[in-house]
Formats: structure tokens, C-alpha cells, sequence
């Protein structure tokens, strides 16, 4: 039967008619202890998901929806390595990156390398990584994408509060020289370490990066770059053709997905700047909220109804984007690391059987920092026609005691999920604020490792229950793979300034335009 055609689809479809034209404002009016029901207490974190559009009978046939697609046994089928994986027959074990127990041939892995990690921050924090010259490494350069760069970017923005050590960061992603050069820029050959990040260790743009970060070292005259580059893959043969050491590559496994790696060796750049004591805590966050995911009843379970509400407003309302805004300028980057998270997850429009989906599927993931976005685009969330469901996170303590700074913050993060809910009492024009514009307020003390550990496993864990339910494959992403075929045969026309005429007259002007250009 597909989805649509199940009780729980249907029943769901004819509630939200039942009740489209409400508004959160009203229902707030009959039920004034209603924030209390809709919110929960985890550790730090005060998550407050009252500001829906949804009753109790909205939340108990979404609950229901999750029985009929047997939530429950799904989560246990992720966190036990099923090969939830299906299109590569692999497990999606990023749980095990972060879990205690070290009793089963995975888990010795998993903390082997932990132990292997551990060693090499001590030996970097004590000086004792050195260059060619002798000197001490006091500079590491990041070059990785996508789940290799946004994770392990991400976090050390998020807890550079935290940092402990003098070490200084560079992160090398995108294939426009401009970002190597401002890195190499800023470097001393003689004490910068690579760390070659790629699962595959055959990502077109951060092998080509490697590459220039070698001839740069060897332009300044070093004659052993080989001590100067560490890698982090699951393709430990490819690493060492590479002229890695052996001793220099930390492995990974096909069984962690890019963007659910940063619990792993991906994550070697967080634990050399916060050190080993942080990053182990910042494991035991995700932990955390992995024993939550697992053994919570769904009614209380925070991944599942967050990811419950995404379904309500993606596949009920037909909402199509979700914004997160931290009102946390340390997690400027969150909305961008959530963005391959859960767009590369649930993108997909075959179910595992590989059936085409009649439903929508993953939503559109943006945002920035507020207060920042009060300037720039919250316009459109209030006044705009979109129905775009906002995530307000924010921190309560600033760690300088800055208590005006944080008032005021705070107050504007409150302020505009109540602004959004509640609208103006304006009935037409230009100054019309209709209001009921859902949002979910996530508060917790202050962003620590642990913290953030739970924040992230969080959102895995609500991306897993949107793909449980939409019954799809969160752990592949076959789509990025054409446009890199594409590229890669255009680029060798650049490069040997011939022009294909197999492809369309839009694509041959561009690359003609651009070979005119490029000699002239
Ligand atoms: O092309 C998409 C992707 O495979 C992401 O899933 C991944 O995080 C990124 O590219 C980098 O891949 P790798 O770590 O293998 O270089």
C-alpha cells in the first residue's frame, strides 16, 4: 500500500482540512497551560515546540503515523547496524562513533582509533609534531568538503570558547584557489600540517588542493613534505599511494556516512583544538540523545517529534523550506552543516525499494544568525506567502557575564517566535501581520562540548525520522555523482581548448565563452 493510501496518512490529510484555518494564537487562548504540555526538558536543553499549528489530536495521529511506519523498530534497527543503507548494503553507524561500550569488533575500532587520535593531539600539544626543519607544527590546514570540511568547520567555530590549545585552524574546502591561497597566506611552511580529510580519498577538489598545499612547501624549500601531511580516510591504500606515511592516516569506516562523521577521525581538527577531555564530551553529548532517540516512548522523544512536525508542515502543509536561526554567533555555521545533513539525506525521491515517492521529501534547509536575520530576512517570514516552519535556538549565558548583550538577545530570540505566532491586530494592508507562523524555541545554558553534541545528534536522529516515515534512504546521495561526471569531461576540454559539440548549445557557449576569454 503506499504511504498516502494508509490510515494514518489519511486521517492526518483530513485533520489538517479540519483544522487549516487556525490559528496557534486562539488555541493558546483555550488552553492556557498549553506551553507547558508542548515542551521538554533534556539535560540542558528547554525545547519548547508549543508554537505549532497542531492540537493534541494533531500530535496523537502523528505519533500514530510513526507507529504504522514502526518507528521504534526502525531506531533500533539504525543503532544495532542493520544495513539501513540499502542502495549500498551498508550500516549508518555514527552512534557507534560516540558510544561507551567497547565490546564489539566495531566499537574496538571505534575507540582505537579514538586512542590513536588521542595520542597524536598529545604529541602536537606538547610540540613534539614537528616539520621538516625541525620546528614545532603550531598551524593545521583542513582540506576537505562536504562532510570532510562542515563538520569538523563547524565545531570548532562553535566551541572556540573551548579551545585549549595555541594551535591555529585553517579550513580548505572549495576548489577556488582563493581559499588555499588566503590559508597559505597566513602559514609558515616549516611548522603547517595538512590534514588530507576524504572518506574516498578521491574528492577532485581536495586531492587538487593537496596538491598545491605540496608544491607550496616544496617551493619554500622543504625536502620532506611527506612530514607535513596527515590523512583521514576510509581509503587507507589510496592515502598511502598518495605518499602518506602509514603512520599519518587515520582511518575511518564505510559504515559512517560524511556527513554523520565528525564523531570520527573526520573530527581530529576539534579535538586538537579543544583537546581529547572536550571532544570525548562532545561524544558523550550525542551519546546523550542517542540513548534518548533509543529508549524514549515517541510521545517524548525529541528527534521523533520534531521530525513528526517537519512531516506535518512538508507533506500537510506543503511547506518546502525549513530556517534555523541560532541566536548564537558561535553557530554561524550550523545552518550550513545542517544544510548537507539533511538536504543530502532526504533529497531523494525513490523509497528504499526504489520506487518513485508520490510525496514530498526532504526540505529546503537555510539560515543565518539572529539577531542578524531580523535585518536581512525575516521580512519574508512575517509578511512573505510562504508557510516556513523557523527553529530559534539560543544559548542563556554569555560567558563573559555580558548580561545586557544577552538580554537583549535573548529577548529578541523569544520576541520573534511570539511575533511570528502571534501577528498584529491589523485586518488588511501594508502593516498586516497575519501571524501563525510556526516555530520551535531550542534553549540551552550555554554551548558546551556536550551541548553541542546533543544539539547535533539531535538533528541525525530528527533527519532519520522524516526518512523513516517518507521510507526512504537517508545514508546514500547518487545524486551528486552526474554533475561531477559532467564536469570532469568539460574540464578536459578547457583544459585541452576543445569544445565537445555533444552537449547543448547553452552549455558550448558558456565553454567557448570561456575559452575566448581564457586566452585573451
Ligand atoms: O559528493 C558528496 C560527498 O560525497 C559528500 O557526501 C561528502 O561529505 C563529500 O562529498 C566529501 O567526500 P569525501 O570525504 O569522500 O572526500
Amino acid at each position: 500500500m503506499h504511504l498516502t493510501d494508509t490510515p494514518a496518512w489519511q486521517k492526518l490529510l483530513q485533520h489538517q482540512q479540519n483544522i487549516s484555518s487556525l490559528h496557534i494564537r486562539d488555541v493558546f487562548a483555550d488552553d492556557p497551560g498549553r506551553a507547558d504540555k508542548f515542551s521538554i526538558k533534556l539535560d540542558d536543553f528547554y525545547i519548547d515546540y508549543s508554537k505549532h499549528r497542531v492540537t493534541t489530536e494533531t500530535l496523537q495521529l502523528l505519533f500514530a503515523l510513526a507507529d504504522q511506519s514502526e518507528l521504534k523498530k526502525q531506531i533500533g534497527e539504525l543503532i544495532s547496524g542493520s544495513k539501513v543503507n540499502v542502495s549500498e548494503q551498508r550500516a549508518a553507524l555514527h552512534t557507534a562513533l560516540r558510544s561507551p561500550d567497547n565490546n564489539t569488533d566495531i566499537s574496538k575500532l571505534v575507540h582505537n582509533e579514538l586512542s590513536y587520535m588521542e595520542q597524536f593531539v598529545n604529541k602536537l600539544h606538547a610540540g613534539e609534531v614537528k616539520g621538516y626543519s625541525g620546528k614545532s607544527i603550531d598551524t593545521l590546514i583542513n582540506i576537505g568538503i562536504g562532510g570532510s570540511d562542515l563538520g569538523p568547520r563547524m565545531t570548532c567555530e562553535a566551541l572556540k570558547d573551548v579551545k585549549t590549545s595555541e594551535i591555529k585552524f585553517h579550513f580548505v574546502a572549495n576548489i577556488d584557489a582563493n581559499e588555499i591561497n588566503s590559508a597559505l597566506s597566513a602559514s609558515d611552511p616549516e611548522t603547517t600540517l595538512f590534514i588530507v580529510s576524504s572518506k574516498s580519498f578521491g574528492t577532485e577538489e581536495t586531492l587538487t588542493n593537496a596538491k598545491t598545499a605540496r608544491q607550496w612547501l616544496i617551493e619554500h624549500s622543504c625536502n620532506d613534505p611527506a612530514k607535513h601531511f596527515i590523512a583521514i580516510t576510509a581509503n587507507v591504500p589510496a592515502a598511502e599511494e598518495y605518499g602518506i606515511p602509514p603512520e599519518n592516516i587515520f582511518k575511518i569506516w564505510d559504515w559512517v556516512g560524511g556527513r554523520y562523521s565528525v564523531w570520527s577521525a573526520i573530527g581530529l581538527p576539534v579535538a586538537a583544538s579543544i583537546g581529547m577531555d572536550n571532544f570525548r564530551k562532545f561524544l558523550a553529548g550525542a551519546h546523550a540523545m542517542d540513548e534518548h532517540f533509543k529508549n524514549a516512548p515517541i510521545t517524548k522523544n525529541i528527534p521523533a517529534i520534531l521530525g513528526l512536525l517537519d512531516i506535518w508542515y512538508i507533506n500537510f502543509f506543503n511547506a518546502e523550506t525549513l530556517a534555523v536561526i541560532p541566536y548564537d554567533q558561535s553557530l554561524q555555521i550550523l545552518p550550513a552543516y545542517l544544510s548537507q545533513l539533511i538536504m543530502e539525506s532526504n533529497g531523494k525521491n525513490v523509497d528504499q525499494s526504489g520506487r518513485p515517492v508520490e510525496y514530498k521529501t526532504g526540505a529546503i534547509i537555510w539560515g543565518n544568525v539572529g539577531t542578524n536575520a531580523q535585518h536581512t530576512f525575516i521580512q519574508l517570514l512575517h509578511q512573505g506567502t510562504h508557510l516556513i516552519p523557523v527553529d530559534l535556538l539560543v544559548g542563556l549565558k554569555n560567558r563573559k557575564g555580558q548580561q545586557e548583550h544577552q538580554d537583549i538577545l535573548v529577548a529578541n530570540c523569544i520576541a520573534q517566535g511570539e511575533a511570528l505566532m502571534t501577528g498584529n491586530s491589523d485586518k488588511q494592508g501594508y502593516k498586516m501581520i497575519k501571524g501563525n507562523k510556526p516555530s520551535t524555541t531550542i534553549m540551552y545554558e550555554q554551548l558546551s562540548p556536550y551541548t553541542l553534541g546533543m544539539l547535533l545528534a539531535m538533528y541525525e536522529h530528527r533527519t532519520f525520522v522524516q526518512a523513516a516515515i517518507w521510507n526512504i534512504n537517508p545514508f546514500d546521495q547518487w545524486g551528486v555523482e552526474l554533475g561531477k561526471k559532467i564536469s570532469a569531461s568539460i574540464k578536459n576540454e578547457l583544459q585541452e581548448q576543445r569544445t565537445d559539440t555533444t552537449y547543448d548549445s547553452s552549455t558550448t557557449n558558456l565553454i567557448n565563452y570561456y575559452l575566448n576569454r581564457k586566452n585573451n
